[in-house]
């Protein structure tokens, strides 16, 4: 198959004004898809042929709502959704208000559900479509002082694996898409949402900087975003329900195959040194 399009006439892609989001909104409209692609503030989307910008809050259940309906009429019934909209959030468990987690969650956990939820059952009725969910590879290996969004990306993980087994032997496929580091402005995000530190005496907090410098260096020479939209690609292509891993050959090829290999204690005072918190 040449083109997506064959396939996919129209996608949603959340979170589409910048980094992942948006290059594989550029990948689907370079193979003649039409993209609604979604964004908090519309002015930050792209001015583009086959493209139309949307306002979608995550925060938001009535944003949800309309943001799929106005995509949804738009195609004519969509036949690509790609939950791709995110942020981290970065901070001790204990010390961090726990609405600042409980946010994360609704946003990006269950109103991401909720997308799917609207979108799935006109796929039904057309027997054809996927829905991509990207998770991470956190789902495997945990992030130190991002509870939350381990939470989230292994909450996703589960929900794909769900609708992996109630779609089979239809037309729709389901892709639990894990990307390794890219490098995207993710990280400065999740620094400007972070709430309030440990005093940095703490040895809790040394640890806590600690890990965030090795989460910024893996960042800082992660490759570019648009190598996940070429795995995508290959896996819209494929047109097969299944986990995605996407990035370096180290994260997500060597480590997923060795890592169930290793004991978990072991793993985990690996992943505690590596992250400079033991
Ligand atoms: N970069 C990585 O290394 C990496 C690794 C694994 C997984 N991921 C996942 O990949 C996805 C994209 O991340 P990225 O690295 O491309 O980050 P990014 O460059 O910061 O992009 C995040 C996108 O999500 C949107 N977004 C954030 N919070 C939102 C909210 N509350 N409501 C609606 N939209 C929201 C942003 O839109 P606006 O701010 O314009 O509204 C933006 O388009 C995320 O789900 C992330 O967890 C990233």
């Amino acid at each position: 198959m040449s083109k997506l399009a064959d396939r996919y006439q129209s996608a949603l892609v959340t979170g589409a004004s910048t980094g992942l989001g948006r290059a594989m909104a550029e990948m689907l409209l370079e193979e003649g898809v039409r993209v609604w692609g979604t964004a908090r503030e519309p002015a930050r989307l792209p001015v583009r042929t086959g493209f139309t910008a949307v306002a979608l809050d995550l925060d938001s259940d009535a944003s949800v709502s309309a943001a799929f309906a106005m995509a949804d009429r738009g195609a004519g019934g969509l036949d690509l959704l790609v939950n791709n909209a995110g942020y981290g959030l970065f901070g001790g468990f204990a010390e961090r208000d726990f609405a600042g987690w409980q946010r994360q969650l609704d946003a990006m956990l269950v109103r991401t559900l909720r997308l799917s939820h609207l979108a799935l059952p006109g796929m039904l009725a057309r027997n054809r479509g996927a829905v991509v969910n990207v998770s991470s590879l956190a789902a495997e290996f945990p992030l130190p002082f991002m509870s939350g969004y381990n939470v989230v990306k292994s909450g996703l993980a589960a929900f794909s694996e769900s609708l992996m087994m109630e779609v089979a032997k239809t037309g729709i496929i389901v892709i639990d898409f894990r990307p390794g580091d890219y490098r995207t402005g993710f990280n400065q995000t999740m620094q400007t949402a972070s709430e309030k530190h440990l005093a940095p005496e703490l040895p809790r907090a040394v640890r806590q900087q600690r890990a965030w410098t090795v989460l910024e260096a893996n960042l800082r020479t992660a490759p570019p975003p648009a190598r996940a939209a070429a795995d995508l690609r290959r896996a819209l292509v494929r047109h097969r329900s299944g986990t995605v891993r996407s990035g370096t050959f180290f994260q997500a090829r060597l480590a997923p195959l060795l890592a169930p290999l290793v004991p978990q204690r072991l793993r985990r005072a690996v992943a505690a040194r590596y992250f400079g918190c033991f």
